[in-house]
């Protein structure tokens, strides 16, 4: 005689279950060890790639990563970059906040740390531009730590799997909370980027594929029809639009360049000149205008061909010099328009350029 009791069907844990999917599924990344290849990451690289990952996709990192590492080699050689260097290298990257910060990260760990980076979650905070998500990333997947690592992908993962219905940002700490029981104290880096690979390629923000996922016996999602409308997004705000003026100012097949003040909106990058973005709608003569979308307001650019005297103006009202995000007119540069491509100019303005271009090419072909 048996007993009346059927075993109970044992469920693998969260993160054996989890860990088995990535060890099949993993996705290849430059800046990845793959699992089980016994290969020690390399810090430098862990950080760099985290770094280029706040907010921007695989897809768009990827190059970028290739071309710092081979510039670059090692934190102590980023270290010892030119800034413009660096800068134009992140130029199309966006949120160039992060590139100065880069470069303020390595000199810290190069000069303070041997060009060793630290291991702790509480030491990397301290680095510059590294925050919360980025320690606990670098911690997990360069050092092995037991860290919580949270990003977009792993809250979506989260929230669906305990059914958190409360909107972000306000669910973070729900989600972090559900997340922190279940992170193992082995292969903490191949946890956090597996929850990353099953957000971008199973538990993706529209048609999850829940029939092939691994943490499907016990996700809270089972038998609900409205899956994608968690995690609840917060409401949209309105964005301002704002409008600026690029002065294209061409000199013997040279073009006039300045570099932004480091404090403000593309600090640090090469640009063409123009005064401070306003409220107000702007006149051209050009009819070269371009819209950019910035995380906090619209712009419209618009380009204004001057000629060489504008330079030669002491003090040029106005391209103004009025610490709100104008780069000194006559703190700049003569650029060859040949080779413009390799500038480093942020996307804004290479729109601008291109736009130019176009306009340009139009005028010149033959009639007819
Ligand atoms: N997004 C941010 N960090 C990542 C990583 N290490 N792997 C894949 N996607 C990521």
């Amino acid at each position: 005689m048996t007993s009346g009791h059927a075993p109970s069907p044992r469920i693998p844990s969260f993160a054996s279950r989890l860990l088995a999917w990535y060890d099949r599924h993993a996705r290849a990344l430059p800046w990845r060890i793959p699992p089980n290849s016994g290969r020690v990451p390399n810090p430098y690289y862990i950080w760099m790639a985290e770094v280029m990952l706040q907010q921007t996709t695989v897809a768009a990192v990827a190059g970028y990563f290739q071309r710092f590492t081979q510039s670059w080699p090692s934190v102590s050689d980023l270290a010892a970059a030119d800034d413009a260097d660096v800068m134009a290298a992140w130029a199309g990257l966006g949120y160039y906040a992060r590139a100065r910060n880069l470069l303020a990260c390595a000199r810290v760990v190069a000069d303070q740390y041997d060009g060793q980076f630290p291991s702790s979650e509480a030491e990397l905070r301290a680095l510059p531009g590294v925050g919360d998500y980025t320690a606990a990333a670098v911690a997990a997947i360069a050092f092995g730590q037991r860290a919580v690592v949270v990003d977009a992908n792993i809250e979506r993962v989260m929230a669906r799997y305990r059914w958190i219905e409360t909107p972000l940002p306000a669910a973070k700490k729900l989600i972090r909370a559900a997340l922190a029981p279940l992170v193992p104290e082995a292969r903490t880096g191949d946890f956090a980027q597996a929850m990353m690979d099953l957000g971008a390629g199973i538990c993706t923000i529209r048609r999850p594929a829940c029939g092939i996922c691994p943490l499907m016996q016990d996700c809270a999602v089972v038998g609900r029809a409205d899956i994608e409308s968690v995690p609840v997004k917060p409401a949209k705000k309105a964005k301002p639009h704002r409008h600026g003026l690029a002065y294209w100012i061409e000199d013997d097949q040279h073009i006039w360049l300045v570099t932004r003040p480091t404090k403000g909106m593309l600090g640090g990058m090469r640009a063409l000149p123009g005064g401070a973005w306003g409220d107000d709608r702007l006149g051209s003569n050009s009819g070269v205008s371009v819209d950019h979308s910035f995380t906090h307001f619209d712009l419209t650019l618009t380009l204004v061909e001057r000629g060489v005297d504008v330079l030669d103006a002491p003090h040029a009202t106005d391209f103004g010099v009025d610490g709100n995000g104008a780069a000194d007119l006559q703190d700049g540069q003569w650029w060859p328009i040949s080779t413009l491509d390799d500038a480093g100019l942020p996307t804004l303005y290479r729109k601008l350029v291109d736009q130019k271009r176009r306009r340009d090419e139009g005028r010149t072909k033959p009639k007819g």
